[in-house]
């Protein structure tokens, strides 16, 4: 008599999947394996713990030992679930954007913080609800930066910008499944450059939106950033001025591809990953687009790859930056430099 094949169980199969992932190398392949096992069960950590003998039907093992074959070849398990948590919030993930890092956290902290203790200098001690508050986030990717911002001051208005327009239609998507999309713009510029109106328009005359691309959330082009509440220009040039501007550029050296890990090497959009030969490149223009756009007293918060203080703390000059700080990660390394535009 033929021996009876063992029925699949939630235990037998996350073992099963360890080991593979295990054997393929995969860092983090425990955590990696329960997240992939929750995606095709659709159930959540507690549940999968709560029922190890719960028998699994066959579809469902195919389709978990699927995802697990490919998280073994490379692909992230962000792209293989669509979803990473950032600042308590989920965003989805595709191969378009980056995914968020928990140390980009760090440029949300130091944002508050910053505004907290501008607010209270001016010796205004409410609670901080951005009221009238215009913020950048330059690099937007998947929009976290934005929209932890947008969730954690309820009254700011945020510019999204990114030069890749996929990953403004994944910014968008995240900004309406966070209810955020009545406060935020979403442009298609390199850097701050396209926000440049290239000629000057009175007061009630729209800033030529071309080639400059402006979403709101229905993804439909939105031709009037002036009806969505931003000021008028003063001087005719360019209708934005903001109090913040956070970015998290593309920082990693094309040299030091090699080093990266195959997930990100292989699956993340190289746009989002190299800033240049050294990765440092894209800070000089960032910096000095920020001082234009920057309103007096204004607030920058950069995000920095691991060796990038030595290179980019000196762009910050003594006539245009004070209060420069640096604030590390949890590893101790620069992670963080922020200013106030003078
Ligand atoms: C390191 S990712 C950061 C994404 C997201 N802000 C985060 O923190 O997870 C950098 C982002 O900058 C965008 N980017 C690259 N070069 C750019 C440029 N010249 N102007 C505007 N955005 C750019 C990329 O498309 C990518 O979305």
């Amino acid at each position: 008599m033929k021996p009876q094949a063992a029925p699949l169980v939630v235990r037998s199969v996350l073992r099963e999947a360890f080991a593979q992932l295990r054997a393929a190398g995969v860092p983090s392949h425990t955590l990696a394996a329960e997240l992939l096992l929750m995606h095709a069960l659709a159930r959540d950590r507690t549940w999968i713990y709560a029922h190890p003998e719960e028998e699994i039907s066959a579809p469902n093992a195919e389709r978990f030992f699927g995802l697990i074959s490919r998280r073994a070849a490379g692909e992230p398990t962000q792209h293989l679930t669509g979803k990473q948590e950032f600042w308590g919030l989920e965003f989805e993930v595709t191969p378009d954007v980056l995914i968020p890092r928990p140390e980009t956290e760090h440029v949300i902290e130091v944002a508050l913080d910053r505004l907290a203790v501008r607010e209270i200098r001016a010796g205004r001690r409410q609670p901080l609800s951005g009221e009238g508050l215009r913020i950048a986030d330059v690099g937007t990717g998947s929009g976290c930066i934005a929209i932890a911002l947008a969730k954690a001051l309820p009254r700011a208005t945020l510019f999204a910008m990114d030069i890749s327009e996929a990953a403004l239609a994944v910014a968008r998507r995240n900004a309406e499944r966070h209810g955020v999309c009545d406060r935020m713009l979403f442009f298609q510029s390199n850097l701050l450059e396209d926000l440049s109106v290239p000629r000057p328009h009175a007061a009630n005359a729209l800033p030529n939106p071309s080639p400059t691309a402006i979403y709101r959330c229905d993804a439909l082009p939105h031709g009037n950033p002036l009806s969505f509440g931003v000021p008028q220009p003063a001087t005719g040039h360019s209708p934005f001025r903001f109090d913040l501007i956070a970015s998290n550029p593309p920082y990693v050296g094309r040299r030091e591809a090699a080093t990266l890990m195959r997930e990100v090497r292989e699956h993340e959009p190289e746009i989002a990953l190299y800033g240049g030969e050294e990765g440092y490149e894209l800070y000089a223009d960032l910096i000095a687009q920020s001082a234009k756009y920057l309103l007096p007293g204004g607030i920058l918060v950069l995000e920095l790859g691991h060796n990038s203080l030595p290179a980019v703390q000196p762009l910050l000059d003594a006539s245009t930056w004070t209060k420069v700080n640096v604030t590390n990660d949890l590893a101790g390394i620069p992670r963080v430099l922020s200013a106030e535009r003078s």
